[in-house]
């Protein structure tokens, strides 16, 4: 196992996300929502039955996924832009006893990665922050073999314009490195739009306890105050849809497919 960190230059448009995951790893690593959970289990499931010699896990943070799903293929690489996620993914690694996986720093628009290189690829809780999904999508299907596998587990916004504001801006509060939970429709064109064909596996509710969502991303107090009030106030529908109370709030996540 190595790491590529640091090795390799910044790339321009992923600024926010360095400097959001820069200072926040440490939490990433014992962080429930990411360390386990069913689709983290599922996830696995599906890279598994699918198998092959080479797995790639794009957005792979500290790791979490990548170490789940490493020990099924010969080789597995990690990639992630950001150096400080993925020096505390070295620790989470070698904790697990994987030793075929690579780290390399990379954007998920640019990848690394020779062409129909890799039999799966996944992508966990990452693609709602790539700045340019599409590009990053695009260089999957590229790096997939044809017959390849692609598993996306990531949050969506429900189908209603002012949930998709909502939940959005919540989240760009809370961290501004958000880009956008899509709907799912919306996921899906945009891997179709790469030239996967695409597959709804499941999808799951995430519960979160809004005070450790705030501190996992060390949100600056007034905006942590404005996540709070919107929150307080959110309009019955939002209520509904987020199931919001006083101390917690749900996304829901969807694991979609797309195959080359
Ligand atoms: C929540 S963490 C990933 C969680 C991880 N996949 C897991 O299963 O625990 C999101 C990661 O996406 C990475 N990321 C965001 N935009 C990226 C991009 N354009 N290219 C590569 N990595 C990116 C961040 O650096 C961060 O480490």
């Amino acid at each position: 196992m190595g790491s590529g960190g640091g090795a390799r230059p910044e790339v321009s448009g992923i600024e926010p996300v360095q400097k959001q995951f820069g200072r926040t790893a440490a939490a990433y690593v014992e962080s429930a929502t990411h360390a386990r959970g069913e689709d983290l289990d599922r996830i696995v499931a599906l890279a598994t039955e699918h198998g092959g010699e080479r797995v790639v896990d794009v957005g792979t943070g500290v790791g979490h996924t990548l170490r789940r799903v490493a020990p099924s293929f010969r080789g597995a690489v990690g990639v992630d832009a950001t150096r400080e996620m993925l020096e505390a993914g070295v620790g989470v690694l070698a904790g697990a006893g994987v030793t075929n996986a690579l780290l390399v720093q990379a954007n998920a628009a640019a990848l690394p990665i020779a062409s129909g290189a890799a039999d799966v690829v996944t992508s966990r809780l990452a693609a709602h922050h790539f700045v340019d999904a599409a590009g990053a999508f695009r260089e999957i299907a590229r790096i997939l073999r044809p017959g390849g596998l692609f598993v996306l587990v990531d949050n969506y916004a429900p189908d209603e314009a002012e949930l998709q504001r909502f939940i959005n801006q919540l989240e760009t509060l809370r961290d501004p490195s958000h880009v956008r939970n899509h709907t799912v429709a919306g996921w899906r064109k945009l891997l179709e739009r790469s030239g996967m064909r695409t597959t709804v596996d499941s999808d799951a509710v995430t519960k979160l306890t809004t005070e450790d969502w705030l501190e996992r991303s060390q949100t600056p107090a007034d905006r942590a105050e404005e996540v709070r009030r919107r929150l307080r106030t959110a309009p019955p529908s939002a209520v509904d849809a987020f199931q919001i109370t006083p101390t917690t709030f749900a996304v829901r996540k969807l694991i979609l497919l797309g195959r080359t």
